[in-house]
């Protein structure tokens, strides 16, 4: 049986993703986000967003984590906490990337101090994804 994170989990995970943004590279937006993705095992790997002079290589922190947590061998995620400013919500490339692995993930968004602001899910951002028929 699996036993769903509790709420001091999810605000340690925020806190990963507030750290997590402190290495994020953005020279050129000045727009810094921090991203913690929890797995089935309990892991748990970060990400945070990564710029490039030429704009569109940029990689986003949801991206750079869970390139990170299949790299460590991971295939089932739980959460995502995500830390930025404002507390945006995640950009609409990443969601799709998620959907990929994870289509019930829950979405836990704070500020760019890990205060934690609200959560949301996967389904509720992205209510119509594409897909194959599997
Ligand atoms: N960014 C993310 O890391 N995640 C998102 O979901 C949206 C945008 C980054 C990309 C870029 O470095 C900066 O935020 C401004 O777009």
């Amino acid at each position: 049986m699996k036993i769903p994170p509790d709420p001091d989990s999810l605000q340690s995970l925020l806190s990963e993703a507030a750290e997590a943004r402190h290495q994020a590279y953005a020279p050129y937006s000045d727009f810094f986000v921090g991203a913690a993705l929890l797995c089935s095992d309990g892991s748990i790997h970060r990400g945070c967003n990564v710029e490039n002079a030429s704009y569109g290589l940029t990689q986003c922190a949801e991206r750079v984590a869970i390139a990170n947590a299949i790299t460590a061998g991971q295939r089932y995620f739980v959460a995502l906490a995500l830390s930025l400013t404002k507390a945006g919500t995640p950009c609409g490339a990443c969601l799709q990337v998620m959907q990929e692995f994870a289509p019930r993930l829950r979405i836990i968004l704070g500020d760019e101090k890990g205060t934690w602001v609200r959560e949301t899910s996967l389904p509720d951002l992205l209510p119509q994804p594409f897909g194959f028929e599997k």
